[in-house]
């Protein structure tokens, strides 16, 4: 790897973790007598990181594994409705066998993906996705949003959350845009810093990493965010200095910040796998930043290095990958690196030097202490899960991006004829998107989220207590003719390359939300579009034929909370306006899906979003339809 250029300084971001210190030494201290005590199998079993439907407590403690995580829709027994109590059983089992061999026992640590919300948990209040949080702005409740995180995940026995992104999506076709929170590598910045200092604490203060706080990720490192046409886990060809500039600034923010763990991207830069990239992970990440972390592979992400799994394994943990995410499989990559090693393929320093990482982060995040998770989390008093709506909640009103608003339609009086319409209305899945119970987020009624609520609730309760009426219809067909109809739809839920597009046009994809607008239109019956989605599209023809129109994003299980926003109080004055604030360009044309097309042309700059008491005349867009990007 020689894109080396001595022109790029990159910033050192040591914490006062790293400083010469008693305390840090004595830490350091009891590092090196638990690694001189461990065999070489122990040592390479803490560098692998196993799924917790692929091995046993038992198998895990007989091979000194270092990690466990659970992968979207995975649970503990398979039980999607698992309860607290499961995952902590499962959680104390695995702690209990990984202390429970001879010499110095290392407690293994689990890890998930708590990315808007514990997501993967059944009851778990699930917050907007990161595109949702970015349009607030609101770094202080971004904060809050992540220590609630926290607090559910320690609560269920979990020590690590794989979050939050620090993507930069500068192609909307991405399947991965919502798990960005901007576009603008500067507000991303601003909003990682938030988000690990919620998760972990404060890296100079004594509750950091302690009580109900969790280890955080910096994911994915790097560069993500521009592969070529979006494409996941594509290729991203740029210079160092965009690499640094625009790609590395969440990660910047949130290493000087404490993050203790680097995930690597799954893309490649230039043409080289990230997994295998020695001058980024080790030279750059470890050496000029001074990363004193460790650094974790992506699912199987190792394995996409080189068609040799034994060859893969070695030119990952040779470029500075510290531990190995295994989906299935991990006594084949555990026998695999042991060999590697005793056949000096991979150094013993190298070796040390990732094991010596791993424990560091464990005893920083007290996870060396015996202490079972279960007592953890009852230390902590966490009765938590279910347990945030009213944060969630302010975080659904404050995403919302007013993008037109003519006819005055805004807000709604709550004794209006009301007709609800659109398959968005009332399901919270579609309000959750990817990462929710299951992978891709599909899969769910609202019986899986029995704490949710949705659009349609709460307009109902605004509307039956203000004294106008409702009626709820998917198509728009009406029996009693409305004042105003609400009409919410948008993308399906995915998750990763499943939700690459070929083009932004969203009625090419989904056409029947511009049918029920025009029907309606066509009755002269006002309307309110309500888009939900994981990224700006081309809505022209759907902008057209509305008179107002919401970006909801995927604001989670607390739909109701739109409500507060679009209605007036009974006595028609408003509580809350539109706060949301675009944190991506929105399209003017179904070819603008790159960054560089849209920004110079946007229909809506980064920043736009309208209050309720401003209705610039929008006119009408262009509906012709162009090519997507070539
Ligand atoms: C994703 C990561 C995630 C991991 C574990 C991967 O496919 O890229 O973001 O943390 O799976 O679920
Ligand atoms: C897992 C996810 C993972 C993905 C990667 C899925 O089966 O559940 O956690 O990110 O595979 O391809």
């Amino acid at each position: 790897m020689t894109e080396s250029s001595n022109s790029i300084d990159w910033p050192n971001c040591e914490t006062p973790l790293d400083a010469v210190t008693e305390d840090n030494q004595i830490l350091e201290d009891q590092i090196v007598q638990i690694l001189d005590s461990m065999s070489l199998e122990q040592k390479a079993g803490q560098m692998i990181q196993a799924e917790i439907n692929s091995i046993t407590p038992q198998a895990a403690g007989d091979h000194a594994i270092g990690s466990i995580l659970n992968g979207g829709g995975s649970f503990p027994f398979g039980n999607k409705h698992a309860s607290v109590s499961d995952w902590l059983e499962l959680a104390d089992s695995f702690h209990r066998e990984s202390l429970n061999r001879a010499g110095h026992a290392v407690p293994i640590i689990w890890a998930t993906d708590a990315v808007h919300g514990h997501n993967n948990v059944y009851t778990a209040t699930m917050f907007p996705h990161n595109i949702g949080l970015g349009a607030t702005r609101n770094f202080d409740l971004m904060r809050e949003i992540a220590a609630a995180t926290a607090r559910d995940v320690v609560a269920t026995g979990i020590a690590w959350t794989f979050a939050p992104t620090m993507a930069v999506p500068l192609d909307l076709r991405w399947g991965r845009s919502y798990e960005g929170f901007s576009e603008d590598p500067t507000v991303v910045a601003r909003c990682a810093e938030a988000v690990i200092v919620g998760l972990q604490g404060t890296v100079s203060e004594s509750s950091f990493l302690s009580g109900d706080k969790v280890l955080a990720t910096s994911k994915h490192f790097v560069g993500e965010g521009g592969t070529t046409n979006g494409q996941d886990q594509g290729d991203t060809i740029c210079g160092e200095a965009e690499l640094r500039h625009v790609h590395s600034l969440g990660h910047v923010a949130a290493l000087r910040a404490g993050a203790q763990v680097v995930m690597a991207a799954f893309n490649s830069w230039n043409g080289h796998r990230l997994h295998a990239h020695r001058y980024l992970l080790t030279d750059v990440l470890k050496g000029d930043i001074g990363f004193s972390g460790f650094v974790v592979s992506d699912w199987d992400g190792f394995s996409h290095v080189h068609t040799d799994l034994t060859r893969a394994i070695v030119d990952s943990v040779n470029a500075g990958v510290d531990m190995l995410m295994v989906s299935e499989g991990w006594n084949d990559v555990l026998n695999r690196l042991v060999r590697s090693i005793q056949s000096g393929e991979i150094s013993q320093e190298r070796v040390d030097d990732s094991v010596r990482r791993i424990l560091r982060v464990k005893a920083r995040a007290s996870r060396l202490s015996p202490q079972l998770p279960s007592e953890r989390s009852q230390a902590a008093m966490l009765r938590t899960l279910g347990s945030h709506k009213s944060i969630a909640q302010r975080a659904v009103r404050e995403s919302l991006v007013l993008l037109k608003n003519e006819d005055g339609t805004l807000p709604i009086a709550t004794n209006a004829r009301v007709l609800v319409c659109g398959d968005c209305a009332d399901d919270v899945g579609r309000q959750c998107g990817g990462w929710s119970l299951t992978w891709q987020g599909t899969d769910n009624t609202n019986e899986d989220f029995p704490h949710g609520s949705t659009l349609y609730d709460g307009i109902r309760e605004r509307v039956e207590n203000g004294g106008g009426s409702v009626e709820l219809s998917t198509t728009g067909q009406y029996s009693t003719r409305p004042d105003i109809a609400i009409v919410a739809f948008g993308e399906k839920p995915y998750a990763e390359g499943e939700g690459d597009l070929a083009d932004i046009n969203f009625s090419r994809q989904f056409s029947e939300p511009l049918q029920v607008l025009r029907r309606l239109r066509a009755d002269n019956i006002p309307t309110v579009s309500v888009l939900f989605t994981g990224r700006p599209l081309w809505v022209n023809p759907e902008l057209n034929a509305s008179s107002s129109f919401v970006v909801a994003w995927l604001p989670g299980t607390e739909g109701s909370a739109m409500a507060d926003v679009l209605f007036a109080d009974s006595d028609g004055t408003r509580r809350f306006d539109f706060a949301g604030r675009l944190s991506f360009s929105w399209p003017r044309r179904a070819n603008q899906a790159r960054f560089e097309d849209r920004e110079r042309d946007p229909l809506f700059a980064l920043g736009y979003g309208l209050s309720v008491s401003e209705s610039p005349e929008l006119g009408q867009l262009s509906e012709e339809e162009q090519d997507g990007d070539s």
